[in-house]
């Protein structure tokens, strides 16, 4: 089942997103849900709350960035090797190395791009949807794909990390979004 996105300035993407309780939630079925919705917008992640869902838990799929028809193989980058996962109750245990920046999207942000640095590192811990619980490292664009999705779960968004200048910039594109007034080849849920 395809959900609809929902779009920057809806409550639910500023909430602290509650801890699953396991057997609450068929997370398997979510997870496929939320896979099928991610495809459908063309996205490398999603988090519940961009589908209406204030609950710690995202998806990823990384290898697109790695499929580029004229990327060079020198190009592709290691850490989204088979980098398709779902974390649940994940928590960031620790972040390092030096801040880098990418430009970095989102499909609660359509249109918009810009710029976000963050560490190079992070080790963290989640639960698959087999309630199996994980301890793991990355790096590259895996780590960065992570802090980004992290983020949505502590109702953060990208544009949050940006200078004064830049988010003043973006101010009335912004409001835009949050009215509807957006171009978008996916399905979004805006206010009536
Ligand atoms: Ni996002």
């Amino acid at each position: 089942m395809i959900y609809p996105i929902v779009p920057y300035g809806d409550p639910v993407l500023r909430k602290v997103a509650a801890d699953i309780n396991k057997d609450a939630i068929d997370v398997k079925q979510l997870a496929e849900d939320m896979f099928e919705t991610m495809y459908a917008a063309s996205g490398v992640g999603l988090a519940a709350p961009q589908i209406g869902m204030p609950i710690r838990m995202f998806v990823v799929d990384g290898r697109p960035f790695n499929e580029g028809e004229d990327l060079d193989e020198r190009d592709k980058d290691p850490s989204l090797e088979n980098f398709k996962k779902v974390f649940i109750n994940a928590e960031i245990l620790e972040e390092d190395g030096d801040e880098w920046a990418f430009e970095e999207g989102c499909l609660s942000i359509p249109g918009i791009r810009a710029d976000v640095f963050r560490p190079e590192f992070l080790t963290i811990r989640y639960f698959d949807t087999d309630w199996v619980e994980h301890t793991e490292e990355y790096e590259g664009l895996a780590a960065r794909i992570i802090q980004h999705e992290y983020d949505h779960i502590d109702g953060i968004l990208f544009t949050d990390h940006l200078g004064s200048v830049k988010k003043r910039m973006l101010k009335n594109k912004l409001a835009d979004i949050t009215k509807g007034k957006v171009k978008v080849d996916y399905k979004m849920k805006f206010p009536k």
